[in-house]
């Protein structure tokens, strides 16, 4: 079993919070929040241990793997805070859990775009799971090229005394969406590039470019699957 699971960080060198850095909901709430990013922790294994098992009776079932890596990431305080502010909340602990959906963050990497369809069917139809929201962004593409398929999904964590049901926001992408939202990504936090706006269009001329290249291969690994039988 091949399981490539990494960190990814959006919020990329933003610092953790530093103590002169501690926003007001810190300094008053600090444990509480502590506990709080504690569960969504624990949500996110509880994620990452279902799609490990999904992967794990494909490859003996179907001597292949639904997914190439999964990534996981927790959101920073520091990401958090500004959202809730960007929001118009206060920032307290039971506001972070009421109106954001994605401190606790998946992104599933999978070769073929019908095994991400796969993949979100088989995870959203266990008896644990609640689909809050799902985004299909592979089947209408954001206007700058962005595709992805996200799900807000609830799932329980069992903690010494309580059942607790957390928020988790689980992104599936093939390889190459996720290849062109990482440059993207890049070009979006990056201020003084040159000919920005040609940047962009070339980026969704790749978007396009992939879109074609993602239904290719899968059409080519179609083929050589009905050859074996
Ligand atoms: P926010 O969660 O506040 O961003 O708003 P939303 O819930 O409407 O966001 P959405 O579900 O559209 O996207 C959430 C996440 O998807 C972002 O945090 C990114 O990880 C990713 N994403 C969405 N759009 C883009 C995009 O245009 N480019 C890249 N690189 N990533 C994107
Ligand atoms: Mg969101």
């Amino acid at each position: 079993m091949k399981i490539n699971s990494k960190d990814y960080h959006e919020d990329g060198n933003k610092p953790l919070l530093s103590i002169d850095g501690i926003p007001e909901m810190l300094a008053s709430e600090a444990k509480p929040f502590m506990y709080l990013m504690m569960q969504y922790r624990c949500a996110i294994m509880e994620v990452e241990t279902k799609l490990k098992v999904l992967d794990a009776e494909f490859a003996q079932k179907y001597n292949r793997n639904p997914f190439e890596s999964i990534k996981t990431r927790l959101k920073k305080p520091i990401s958090i805070y500004e959202k809730m502010k960007r929001k118009g909340y206060p920032v307290t602990v039971e506001n972070i859990e009421t109106h954001l959906a994605d401190v606790a963050g998946i992104r599933v990497i999978c070769s073929f775009p019908d095994d991400i369809y796969h993949l979100a069917d088989l995870l959203t139809n266990q008896d644990d799971i609640t689909l809050l929201e799902r985004k299909d962004y592979i089947r209408n593409p954001k206007p700058n090229g962005y595709r992805s398929l996200h799900l807000i999904l609830q799932v329980p964590i069992f903690l010494s005394d309580v059942k607790k049901n957390m928020k988790v926001e689980v992104q599936f992408r093939t390889i190459a969406m996720d290849f062109w939202a990482s440059l993207e990504h890049k070009l979006k936090y990056k201020k003084n590039v040159e000919d920005a706006e040609g940047l962009v269009a070339q980026l969704k001329q790749c978007a396009d470019a992939i879109e074609d290249l993602d239904y290719q291969m899968q059409g080519i690994r179609d083929k050589i699957d009905e050859a074996k039988e």
